[in-house]
């Protein structure tokens, strides 16, 4: 949480990053998350959900063509991974909201 706006510019700079992603903490399956592109925009939306005392969470985009890896660890082993795809014009890779499932490995390193 944070007061005034001068705390909000800390958090935008903190986090880093053009475009930033901003969760609710009660969403699941990608709703409520959303990407901004402008600082103005990062700003205005914090500040607006603040304001509802709607409690979110602040991260930088992490640039991936909407792409993103499903890894399922049962206890230190790796047993199943598959590569998730976000449908035409989304960030989101969530099968619920249109994306794809496609088999995929995952190297050691990651
Ligand atoms: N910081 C980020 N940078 C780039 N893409 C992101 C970022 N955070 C989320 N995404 C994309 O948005 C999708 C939804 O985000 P996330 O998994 O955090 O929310 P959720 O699926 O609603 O919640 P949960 O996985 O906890 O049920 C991710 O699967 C990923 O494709
Ligand atoms: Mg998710």
């Amino acid at each position: 949480m944070f007061s005034g706006s001068g705390s909000v510019d800390l958090l935008i700079d903190k986090v880093g990053g053009v475009s930033q992603v901003i969760k609710q903490l009660t969403g699941s399956q990608g709703v409520g998350v959303s990407i901004i592109d402008t600082r103005r925009g990062v700003k205005s939306t914090l500040e607006s959900f603040s304001k509802s005392g709607i409690r979110v969470l602040l991260q930088e985009y992490i640039e991936s063509s909407g792409r993103d890896f499903r890894v399922f660890v049962v206890g230190n082993k790796v047993v199943a991974t598959y590569q998730r795809i976000a449908p035409r014009g989304d960030f989101r890779a969530n099968i619920s909201g249109g994306g794809k499932g496609v088999p995929a490995k995952i190297t050691k390193g990651e």
